[in-house]
């Protein structure tokens, strides 16, 4: 099987592990069909398509040091829902003002912007519910307290240390491009769009007990593929395929962001992901433990057009 074939069909597991645990209209019950709206807005911006990496980063790492994918299934759906919450949001008019996402119009354009609010508080709390459930597979209690650590890292990494105090920095630095450095940026980067990647990489490591050392490690070379993402997730603003990428190009520009093409241009910003990218994957080398596809994905990544 090829690498791009092995790709899709782990990717579908992935969404098929979510599309089980998320609420469905038709499965809602006698006056819980009052949420109906909202519970169509949340399988509306989730069911939409995506990479599905975060998920597929925990489910990766799980695998390669031997964890039980049961124990994973709910922290690879929670990690994703919380994706897709941060995805309904930024797109909203009061953050990037998108209209198109994955190749459809956002959910604000079409469930109006109190139920896109809503859409990602739900996606939000229900990633939490969804996370809880691993408690009770739980067989000893090592295996607890591994959970209790991913819940950790789950929620931080999602919250004002992580993603939420990325989004604000950039929300920020757009009222002060002048004012927006190397290291503004560089904490941009790190928490808006690295963190979520860190508890991908960790997540899944923590649950299958590997060893602290490459949890750790783990730690760094998500911290590098997270950077080097958002980074080709700028260059791509500039000059990816609208119809590739499933949303607008030049979207940065319309709202005068700071990103890394803005502040280096585009032929260090491709130097910077690649050098990025490969001291992951040299970092990646040296685990315990090791994994061919992971690898495989993590060089793709580097020439990415979607
Ligand atoms: C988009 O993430 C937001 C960023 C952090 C750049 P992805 O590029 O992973 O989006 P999907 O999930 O595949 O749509
Ligand atoms: C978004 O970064 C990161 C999130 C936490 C959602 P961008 O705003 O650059 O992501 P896109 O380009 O809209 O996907
Ligand atoms: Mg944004
Ligand atoms: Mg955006
Ligand atoms: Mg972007």
């Amino acid at each position: 099987m090829s690498f791009e074939q092995n790709l899709a069909e782990k990717a579908a597991h992935c969404e098929k592990v979510l599309r089980d645990m998320l609420p469905s209209v038709e499965g809602l019950q006698g006056t819980d069909r009052y949420a109906a709206v909202v519970v169509d807005a949340m399988q509306y911006s989730v069911m939409a398509g995506g990479k599905r990496l975060r998920p597929l980063f925990i489910y990766e790492t799980c695998r390669m040091y031997g964890g039980r994918e049961e124990l994973a299934a709910p922290f690879m759906a929670a990690l994703e829902m919380i994706h897709n919450y941060s995805l309904v949001h930024d797109d909203m008019p009061a953050m990037d003002n998108d209209e198109y996402r994955r190749g459809r119009k956002t959910t604000w354009v079409v469930y109006g912007e109190g139920m896109a609010i809503l859409a990602g508080d739900a996606l939000l709390n229900y990633a939490y519910e969804t996370a809880l459930k691993a408690f009770a597979l739980c067989r000893d209690p090592k295996e607890t307290a591994a959970v209790v650590s991913a819940m950790e890292l789950l929620a931080r990494n999602a919250g004002v240390y992580g993603m939420v105090g990325g989004q604000c920095a950039d929300l920020e630095a757009e009222k002060k491009p002048e004012e927006t450095g190397e290291e503004g940026l560089t904490y941009i980067h790190k928490h808006k769009t690295a963190c979520m990647i860190e508890s991908g990489f960790q997540i899944g490591a923590i649950l299958a007990g590997a060893p602290k050392e490459d949890v750790e490690k783990l730690g760094k070379i998500a911290e590098n593929i997270g950077i080097a993402f958002q980074i080709q997730d700028d260059i791509l603003d500039v000059i990816g395929d609208s119809e590739e990428l499933g949303k607008m190009t030049g979207s940065d520009e319309k709202d005068g962001k700071v990103t890394y093409v803005t502040l280096h241009g585009l032929e260090k910003a491709a130097q910077d992901v690649r050098r990025m990218s490969e001291e992951a994957i040299e970092l990646f080398d040296s685990l315990s433990a090791s994994n061919g596809f992971l690898r495989e994905l993590i060089t793709n990544l580097i020439t990415r057009t979607k």
